[in-house]
């Protein structure tokens, strides 16, 4: 049976309320909290730095945090966020010279590395770094903002990307992040995905359980 993860972006959150928001979404039912970084250079938006991720620790946050690295360059941040309490680090291809460095840079830290890949993104940057990736963030928006439709096409990239992990025979997450809500988490389920990153269908809402309780039941049905 599929063990399926929920992690809601915070970038749709209430900042002024951060620490609060985290945790009642994670007493929602949400298993991992996703932090999207952006650099205003690789993307055209500024979110948070590494002291966020920081006081969200020292506020009390257990659950493990997903580090979205939408930044240019990463190596650096990566040492800080991993000293700051990420639990995941994911970076874009494109925003490292060295991917493979940028990796194994991030197991060093005792991190869980990730490469995220756009939608005019090649599944080739996978090819040569099986053994050191932990996640494969597929985006299904170009990243940048909350709140974008679901790309369509990125299902069958998604289903590529899952023939590609079982071919490789490694334990490794396939996430999807862009778009996602209730109404399309069975698709991309049933596509492959297994961790499902959605801001705005999550925190635009009053009850974030409820929401939650409806994507598992649809997670449910695609088992
Ligand atoms: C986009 C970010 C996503 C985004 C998800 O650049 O990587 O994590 O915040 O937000 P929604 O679910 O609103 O598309
Ligand atoms: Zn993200």
């Amino acid at each position: 049976m599929a063990k399926y993860t929920i992690a809601p972006s915070l970038l749709a959150a209430d900042f002024a309320r951060l620490g609060e928001e985290a945790s009642k979404v994670l007493q929602a039912g949400a298993d991992v909290l996703h932090l999207d970084v952006m650099d205003n250079h690789y993307v055209p938006n500024l979110t948070v730095g590494p002291l966020v991720c920081a006081a969200l620790r020292k506020y009390g946050i257990k659950a493990p945090i997903d580090v979205h690295l939408m930044t240019r360059p990463v190596d650096h941040l990566i040492l800080e966020f991993a000293k700051a309490g990420a639990s995941y680090i994911t970076f874009h291809p494109e925003a490292s010279d060295h991917v493979d460095r940028s990796l194994e840079l991030i197991r060093q830290q005792g991190c869980k590395a990730g490469l995220a890949i756009n939608p005019a993104t090649s599944l080739q940057h996978l090819e040569h770094v099986w053994d050191k990736i932990d996640i494969v963030l597929m985006m299904s928006v170009n990243p940048g903002f909350g709140g974008q439709q679901f790309i369509s096409s990125s299902l069958e990239k998604i289903a590529k990307a899952r023939q590609l992990i079982n071919e490789s025979g490694k334990n490794i997450m396939l996430a999807i992040d862009g778009g996602i809500k209730a109404d399309n988490i069975f698709d991309a389920a049933r596509a492959g995905a297994d961790m499902f990153i959605a801001g705005s269908a999550i925190f635009s809402q009053p009850d974030y359980a409820t929401v939650i309780a409806d994507m598992r039941a649809q997670l449910a049905k695609s088992k």
